[in-house]
């Protein structure tokens, strides 16, 4: 039986493709979010039903909680001494003066987040793959993962490769025999936005139900960690007359079919990622007309803040997918990044990047007009992801 293919209508340049993808994700978030939704209450008693009884998630929601300034213990590690630093979130590197973005904790409320240990984790890892499966926003916290554990392991004894054209990479600590992975399939299911580094197509196609090409390379990983948000994230993105939120949710049921059927219960701990806020419109914290975080080197303070490019039917059907997966006896944690990096305005590379093509006249004079607000300087706010999900890791 031939696998249906979603064709969705062309003209969107690398940009677009970026944001279609981010559209797909958003659609794939809302339905699981939608099902999350009717049983969101639940969760945290579930987590208590589960075997084990001392789950982290039951003593504490490590997600509530606040930015404290702490220039004592932050950045957990040094820019420029990240061996596999990116130049697309280098922003020190790329002339970014302000720097307290990188001395920001996270305190939850109710407890303490354990101290990353990169030590401890390698020691958890030996003999295992660590395996980051997603998008460019993934892809920033595999980054920041390898320079957390990167510190301590001493240079000659680390190697990195790519595979698969690029889609593929693989970090890896020698002496420990351990991995940690990206692989890229930004929609989860297939499309062809699969080129890691030419996603400029004319007509996005994705293939909701088409996923064994991505999942063979990762289903049997030790630790998955998932996410997929923002190429799903745009709200005209209708195909075959199906709407967005349904498409994504669509996605999902593809990939929680895939785990259950796929996954080795005893062996492999799975992790999904909410989605990364962006910080696109000044307009919606107080900021001027047409501008975005280009400029911004605060934080927003207001409690519960929640930008309007976080959709919440997105957030829901990803609870209501990893619930679904929970009746059916596979645990996949969520790791709530949402809500905290929401303030993070000041997070963001803005146009303290690799610039891949040369800046025209009319940006170098709108500098705006070119700012990133999508992804993170590191070391940055994707630490304090992957602080939260070493805890849920050596928890355990
Ligand atoms: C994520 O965490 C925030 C802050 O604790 C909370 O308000 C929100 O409901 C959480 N979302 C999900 C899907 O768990
Ligand atoms: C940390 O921040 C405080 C307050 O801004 C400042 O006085 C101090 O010099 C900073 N320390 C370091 C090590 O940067
Ligand atoms: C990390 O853990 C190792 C092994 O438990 C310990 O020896 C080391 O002191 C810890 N490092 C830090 C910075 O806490
Ligand atoms: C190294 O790790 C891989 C899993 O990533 C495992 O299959 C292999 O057996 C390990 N090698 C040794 C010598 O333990
Ligand atoms: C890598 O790219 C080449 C040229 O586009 C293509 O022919 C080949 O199939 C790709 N390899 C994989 C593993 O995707
Ligand atoms: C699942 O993983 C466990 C632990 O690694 C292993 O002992 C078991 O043989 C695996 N089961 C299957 C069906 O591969
Ligand atoms: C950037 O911020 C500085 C200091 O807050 C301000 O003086 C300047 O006008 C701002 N520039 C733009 C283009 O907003």
């Amino acid at each position: 039986m031939a696998k249906k293919q979603l064709m969705v209508p062309a003209t969107w340049g690398v940009r677009s493709s970026f944001h279609s993808l981010i559209a797909l994700l958003v659609a794939f978030l809302v339905i699981a979010s939608i099902y999350v939704t009717q049983n969101s209450g639940v969760l945290i008693e579930d987590a208590t039903k589960s075997k084990s009884s001392d789950d982290l998630s039951s003593r504490c929601n490590l997600f509530s909680g606040k930015w404290v300034f702490d220039n004592k213990s932050y950045p957990l590690y040094k820019e420029k001494e990240c061996t596999f630093m990116s130049d697309q979130l280098a922003c020190e590197k790329f002339g970014r003066k302000d720097l307290n973005y990188q001395n920001w904790r996270w305190q939850p409320h109710r407890c303490d987040l354990p101290r990353f240990n990169a030590t401890v984790l390698l020691e958890r890892l030996r003999n295992k793959r660590l395996m980051f499966v997603g998008d460019s926003l993934n892809r920033g916290q595999w980054v920041s993962m390898v320079c957390l554990v990167d510190s301590v392991i001493p240079t000659g004894l680390q190697s990195m490769h790519q595979y698969r054209n690029g889609s593929l990479h693989i970090f890896k600590a020698i002496e420990y025999n351990a991995t940690i992975e990206f692989y890229w399939s930004p929609l989860l299911v297939e499309s062809n936005s699969d080129d890691p580094v030419n996603h400029r197509v004319d007509d996005r196609t994705v293939r909701v139900q088409g996923i064994e090409k991505h999942a063979r390379h990762w289903t049997d990983a030790d630790i998955l960690v998932f996410n997929s948000y923002l190429w799903w994230r745009r709200a005209q993105m209708t195909v075959l007359k199906v709407e967005m939120p349904r498409v994504y949710e669509m996605a999902l049921k593809t990939w929680s079919d895939w785990l259950e059927v796929h996954i080795n219960r005893t062996k492999t701990q799975m992790f999904f990622v909410s989605l990364s806020p962006t910080h696109q419109k000044a307009l919606e914290w107080g900021g001027a007309e047409g501008q975005n975080c280009y400029n911004e080197t605060e934080q927003i303070f207001t409690e519960g803040y929640r930008g309007q490019a976080s959709c919440p039917e997105i957030m829901r059907a990803v609870e209501k997918t990893l619930d679904d997966l929970k009746k059916r006896g596979l645990n996949v944690q969520m790791i709530n990044i949402t809500q905290l990096s929401e303030h993070r305005k000041e997070g963001h590379p803005s146009v303290y990047r690799k610039q891949w093509e040369p800046l025209k006249e009319e940006q170098i004079s709108n500098p705006s007009s070119y700012a990133d607000c999508i992804h993170w300087c590191l070391p940055g706010v994707p630490d304090v992801w992957n602080e939260l999900l070493y805890a849920h890791i050596i928890n355990l």
